[in-house]
């Protein structure tokens, strides 16, 4: 009985008595993990999670009250928006994004924010010393708000501090950088990502202590510490686009209390990031009027409409091969509008190359996008503009049709607020005699009939 310690998984926490270099139970391909046995006993360890949370006993349904979870101001509306309408008492929210693209400049902003307002925020910071943090802060144009900062690698130092300074928002940056003294692999392996993950959000539960978690992304766009932490957090933001523009788009691809898609748009300024009011102006700020290929289509993300502009180029392929390439929009989408496009429409794109973006770094990916993207492409390939004034939405199925989506009025009343006059989109969404008068709808069943319509 000299065994002081086991090996486990850390995938699914199967445990061996001896080393393995995989795991028998999972078939993970990882190593196993040495673990002290019974480095704390069993009472001690349920204290541990004891710690953040009180024992319950299961409840009668109807007896439960309802509470009305009033949601925290981030002081930032565009932000507030992304998380659902503010920050949810309780509520872990992991922030992902590459490097140097903002999230520890949002999550400082909002920090100051909510402590000017709120009370006491503890910002942990893995990665930069206090005196860094405080650099930041003073370009953010922080003062003698309430924001402690503590440059602490440690769990179990951070859960003291929460202890000690009983915060009302608790931000850990970043979540990769955080060991358990508990466990004996290294910082931002599996393992300590989810134990120190599970960790804060039994404390964010237990002391109603919304808790926001900065994870990096790797390389491919999937967040590090391998997707274990989505699964464990309320909600997960990601920074989108790319660092080489000025603005930068928040999206919610969870939410356990709000919409996911729901977007943020900011801009990166001198004093960092600021909220973008209205995205569809800044999307087509830059927009070149009746040059062929270009197309504005109205995209509703979340709860929002954009109008974005789609570019098409269509070019003879110089090489036997032709190339399609689609940035912000999916590639396999394409294709399939391309062949309906030639099946359906007789436009034959075939032995051309095709490049298409959406303007601005935004990623699209609702069905309504497609008739944008054929008109785009359509209008490149006949080398004529689209008429001036024209807003395009509309799903296109496999036949060539034209098919109703979601949310027609909130496009259209976007698109006339700025300024345009004609949506050309699906027949069954026209909503005739009703308001909206300042643009005209123009109701289309098939991809050829929008072509008909699309130019002069
Ligand atoms: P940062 O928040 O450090 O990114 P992350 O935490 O996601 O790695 O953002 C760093 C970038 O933002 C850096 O390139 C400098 C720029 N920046 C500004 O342009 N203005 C500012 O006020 C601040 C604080 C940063
Ligand atoms: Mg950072």
């Amino acid at each position: 009985m000299g065994k002081k310690s086991v090996y486990y998984c850390q995938s699914c926490q199967h445990e061996e008595i001896g080393y393995l270099g995989y795991c028998p139970a999972c078939g993970a391909s990882e190593p196993l993990v040495k673990k002290p046995l019974h480095s704390e006993s069993d009472g001690a360890k349920t204290q541990r999670y004891g710690l953040a949370t009180e024992p319950s006993s299961a409840r009668l349904y109807k007896e439960i009250d309802a509470v009305d979870s009033q949601r925290l101001a981030s002081g930032c509306d565009e932000f507030d928006r992304v998380l659902g309408g503010g920050i949810v008492p309780g509520s872990a929210v992991l922030v992902g994004g590459e490097p140097g693209i903002g999230k520890s400049t949002l999550l400082l902003q909002a920090a100051a924010s909510v402590a000017r307002t709120l009370g006491p925020v503890l910002y942990a910071s893995g990665e930069e010393s206090a005196h860094q943090v405080k650099m930041r802060g003073d370009r953010l144009g922080l003062g003698d708000e309430p924001v402690y900062l503590l440059a602490e690698t440690c769990l179990e130092r951070i859960l003291e501090e929460v202890d000690r300074l009983n915060p009302v928002l608790l931000i850990v940056d970043s979540i990769q950088t955080i060991f358990s003294r508990a466990i004996q692999s290294a910082p931002g392996s599996i393992g300590q990502v989810r134990e120190a993950a599970t960790h804060l959000l039994f404390t964010a539960k237990g002391r109603n202590l919304p808790t926001f978690l900065v994870g990096h992304v790797t390389k491919d766009g999937s967040l590090a510490g391998p997707k274990v932490l989505e699964h464990v957090v309320d909600s997960v933001l990601y920074f989108e686009g790319e660092r080489h523009h000025s603005h930068r788009v928040v999206r919610a691809v969870k939410n356990r209390f709000g919409a996911v898609s729901e977007l943020g748009v900011f801009e990166m300024t001198e004093s960092g990031l600021q909220a973008v009011p209205n995205p569809s102006r800044l999307f087509l700020s830059e927009r070149a009027s009746s040059v062929p290929g270009s197309v504005v289509l109205c995209a509703v993300e979340g709860s929002r409409p954009i109008l974005v502009e789609v570019q098409a180029l269509v070019s003879s392929s110089a090489y036997g091969t032709s190339q399609r390439t689609a940035s912000g929009f999916d590639q396999k989408r394409l294709s399939l509008l391309l062949a309906v496009l030639e099946t359906r429409a007789g436009s034959s794109v075939a032995g051309e190359d095709v490049f298409l973006n959406i303007a601005g770094g935004l990623t699209i990916d609702e069905p309504a996008a497609d008739l944008g993207m054929v008109a785009a492409v359509a209008s490149s390939h006949r080398k004529r503009a689209v008429r001036s004034g024209t807003v395009v939405f509309g799903e296109v199925g496999l036949g060539g049709e034209v098919r109703g989506t979601t949310h027609a009025g909130l496009r259209i009343k976007e698109a006339a607020q700025l300024g345009f006059t004609r949506c050309v989109m699906p027949k069954s969404n026209c909503v005739m005699g009703k308001s909206i008068k300042e643009c005209e709808q123009v109701g289309v069943t098939t991809v050829e009939e929008a072509l008909e319509v699309l130019f002069d």
